[in-house]
């Protein structure tokens, strides 16, 4: 049985008193959410201990949206493995676009972030996707299949989430098309070991075609940017029928 898996990606949004505001209006919205639906918030450095501390006992899972491979060094900049999971995070983001285009990050920092991340218990999101260009060149498949086979050398397949992020969906309101992504993220199940890793769809999510991109066979769940950062937008999202 493939895992449902629903996670918000602050980004760089949100100081310790906003997440505070966001959490008084959205643990109460889901707290009928169906049990069997995991419910993440991916945040910034800053706001994982007010978190960390306001969702105890809840059932919201905490998640960084970075992490280093040694435990620790002179990485300035860096946030090391057990300082996350001693303040609670659970999951972590690697290799999201933005760090791939902005911040350098190649399949084989991925990897060696997704090793790490791993061997602490932590369970990584691992982000994949095509730019526009390699779309209409028609590369897709072709991209995402070098990148799944570069980033999971000797990772664990069993402690594990991916996202299929198409680069040009991503905060443009240009939402990949509920079929295509299913169609997308097929293609990458093929391409597993393990068939019951959650994949899930990421790109312009939004609360009124959540329940349209639920109803796809091959997708378990979102990963979700700007949407994520209104209490009631998310548990829209979060409670989708
Ligand atoms: P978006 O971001 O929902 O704002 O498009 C998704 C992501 O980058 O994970």
């Amino acid at each position: 049985m493939r895992k449902t898996v629903i996670a918000g990606n602050w980004k760089m949004f949100k100081t310790q008193a906003e997440s505070e505001d966001f959490l008084k209006s959205f643990l109460p919205a889901v707290q009928e959410t169906p049990t069997e639906r995991e419910i993440i918030l991916c945040v910034p450095f800053t706001d994982l201990n007010v978190l960390s501390r306001n969702l105890h006992g809840s059932r919201v899972m905490l998640g960084a949206q970075n992490v280093h491979w040694q435990d620790e060094g002179a990485f300035t900049g860096e946030i090391s493995p057990p300082m996350l999971t001693e303040i609670g995070v659970r999951y972590v983001v690697i290799g999201h676009s933005e760090r791939r285009q902005y911040f350098g990050e190649t399949d084989e920092t991925v990897n060696l972030r997704l090793k790490s991340a791993q061997k602490h218990g932590l369970t990584p999101i691992l982000c994949v996707g095509e730019t526009k260009q390699q779309r209409d060149r028609g590369e897709t498949e072709k991209l995402i299949a070098m990148q799944i086979e570069r980033d999971l050398v000797g990772v664990d397949q069993d402690n594990l989430v991916i996202a299929y992020e198409p680069i040009w969906a991503i905060g443009t309101g240009d939402t990949c098309e509920s079929k295509e992504a299913n169609r997308v993220i097929g293609l990458i199940r093929t391409q597993l070991k393990n068939p019951d890793v959650p994949i899930q769809y990421g790109g312009s999510v939004k609360p009124n075609l959540i329940d349209d991109i639920m109803a796809q066979p091959e997708i378990d769940g979102v990963l979700v940017g700007g949407a994520s950062l209104e209490a009631e937008s998310f548990a829209r999202i979060v409670n989708y029928h």
